[in-house]
């Protein structure tokens, strides 16, 4: 990587190299797109429609779609009467010289403002479309400011010095994962931060006029926050122009703001997602019912993982998973973790399907929307993270650490197992693993003895004499988390024997 924020082709270059080292590549289908799925009771089977491939059939499905590449364009009048080119951030032409260009950027949520700074230096002009301002955080997890490149010797350093590397990754996603208690409403650490953010994007913003316009009125994270001081340095150069009144229509040439018109060779949506966790194609689970059609108006997972009525399917990102503080992949991993664990056991003991109580998911869902109002995401901005109604549905009760801790518990009981006979027909002649195998055992079959130290003599000696543990405490021997409670010696209490001994 040359920069502190990798570039999209640096990222393809790794995840590329990352399936060649592990040999994942040969499991990969690229340009296959899945048209349908549809989940058969009979057989405890999916079928998955591969546009111009035919049917595939799996026992287990597992939606990794992503949440943040179905692009959506802006609804504005004429915007198809542009005879520019019209690129979006996520559908981009490579072909599109922006060279001395005059560049219309409509948008200022992440994309737009990790995308300024770039364009402003070869375009001619860029007039930026801002319907709502965002709140801009310094860069995290290092010392040196914005998106600054690295050197030859700080890439050898990463490459040789593991400790570094890991201590520097570390300290970034630790930065991240420790803003949770910043997102309560109304709390210590959410003034705090506002002050410190407000006073700071103020340093940056010279024109006071700037100040009102572009620092929000809402609470820190209620939209996403974005590392992006080079945005505000440059919104505020001389071909660069940040424009706040909404936008009326497109022009063949331009857009249309506040009355007025301003030409535009090329216009660049920043516009976002289709975010409403709507699949794209159909997917059928039990009793023919389709997920489009269940999460049109309320999409509700259990976990952001599974779905009530979709049995043996399974997502990442899923409705309600932490997305908004910090990296996904730690959450991706954890996902990924927890569903080795799931499949482990499905495949262990035999199962032919698993399904999420559907009480448990409403029960999932109450608590989020509960906890929800206590929290920025709810506060009064527009943001992809909730719906048009309001009901927050990207993010999880609770930070990604907590989000790790609950996954870190396999909650079997949350879900329907079925069997297709005896569920505990895969113990077949009652041998256990240790028995089977020669691997597993090591020729040790007496694998669970343990050392311990051997009983105190005290305690056969008192034991002996009659001594019970009824009595008030005077010594105390443990062994774990058990505790035997000998007799009050002072008063050589000889009593009946223990009805109970715990040890
Ligand atoms: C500009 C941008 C920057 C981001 N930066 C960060 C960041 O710095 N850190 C971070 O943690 N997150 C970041 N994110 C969030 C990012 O989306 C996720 O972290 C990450 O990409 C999620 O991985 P994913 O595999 O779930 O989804 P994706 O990366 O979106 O992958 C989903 C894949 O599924 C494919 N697909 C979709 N539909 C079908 C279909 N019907 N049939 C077959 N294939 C299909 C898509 O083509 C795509 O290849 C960023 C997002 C954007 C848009
Ligand atoms: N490096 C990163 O980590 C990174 C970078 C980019 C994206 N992302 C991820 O991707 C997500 C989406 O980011 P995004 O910036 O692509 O989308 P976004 O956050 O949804 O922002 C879309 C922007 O377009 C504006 N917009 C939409 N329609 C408009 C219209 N008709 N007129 C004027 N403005 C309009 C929105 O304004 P309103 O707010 O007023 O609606 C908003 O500013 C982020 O939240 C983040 O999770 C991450």
């Amino acid at each position: 990587m040359d920069h502190s924020y990798a570039s999209s082709q640096e990222i393809k270059s790794y995840l590329s190299a990352v399936t060649f080292h592990y040999g994942i590549d040969k499991y990969i289908s690229l340009r296959s797109q899945v048209t349908r799925a549809e989940w058969c009771e009979l057989t405890s089977k999916w079928t998955v429609s591969v546009h111009g491939q035919g049917d595939f059939e799996c026992e287990i499905l597992v939606n990794a779609c992503g949440i943040l590449n179905n692009v959506q364009y802006p609804r504005i009048e004429g915007v198809d009467c542009f005879k520019g080119p019209l690129l979006h951030t996520a559908a981009w032409d490579e072909n599109v010289d922006l060279g001395g260009k005059k560049v219309a950027i409509i948008g200022a949520g992440a994309s737009a403002i990790q995308m300024l700074p770039v364009i402003a230096k070869v375009a001619g002009s860029c007039d930026v479309y801002i319907r709502t301002p965002s709140w801009i955080v310094p860069p995290a997890g290092g010392d040196k400011k914005g998106n600054f490149e690295y050197t030859k010797e700080d890439k050898e350093r990463f490459q040789n010095d593991s400790e570094f590397s890991l201590s520097s990754r570390r300290k970034m996603e630790s930065e991240f994962n420790s803003m949770y208690p910043a997102f309560m409403k109304d709390g210590e650490a959410q003034r705090a931060l506002r002050t410190s953010l407000e006073q700071s994007m103020k340093g940056l913003l010279r024109d006071p006029a700037l100040h009102d316009k572009l620092i929000p009125k809402f609470e820190v994270g209620c939209r996403r926050i974005n590392p992006g001081e080079p945005y505000l340095e440059i919104l505020q150069e001389r071909h660069v122009r940040p424009i706040f009144e909404p936008i009326d229509k497109i022009t063949s040439d331009g857009v249309v703001s506040g009355g007025e018109t301003r030409r535009a060779d090329i216009i660049i949506t920043a516009t976002g997602f289709d975010t409403s966790f709507t699949p794209r194609f159909p997917i059928i689970g039990r009793e023919g019912r389709d997920l489009r059609e269940l999460w049109q108006t309320d999409p509700i997972s259990y976990f952001g993982l599974a779905v009530a009525g979709f049995p043996n399917y399974f997502m990442f990102l899923g409705p309600n998973t932490p997305i908004s503080n910090g990296s996904v992949m730690g959450t991706l991993e954890a996902t990924s973790d927890y569903f080795v664990r799931l499949l482990g056991k499905l495949m262990r003991e035999k199962a032919s399907s698993v399904e999420v109580r559907e009480e448990v998911q409403a029960d999932f869902d109450a608590h989020t929307q509960d906890l929800m109002q206590d929290m920025v995401w709810t506060g009064p901005c527009r943001s992809w993270y909730k719906g048009d109604d309001g009901k927050v549905r990207a993010l999880w009760p609770g930070s990604s650490l907590h989000y790790r801790e609950v996954l870190a518990c396999n909650r079997w009981e949350d879900f329907k197992w079925k069997y297709r006979g005896n569920r505990f027909a895969y113990w077949g002649e009652g041998l256990s693993q240790v028995e089977t195998s020669v691997d597993a055992s090591d020729g040790d079959f007496a694998y669970y003895m343990e050392q311990y130290a051997p009983l105190p003599l005290e305690a056969y000696y008192l034991a002996a004499k009659g001594w019970t543990t009824k009595n008030r405490v005077s010594k105390s021997f443990r062994k774990g988390c058990n505790e035997v409670v000998l007799g009050d010696e002072s008063e050589g209490s000889m009593i009946e024997p223990p009805s109970v001994v715990s040890v």
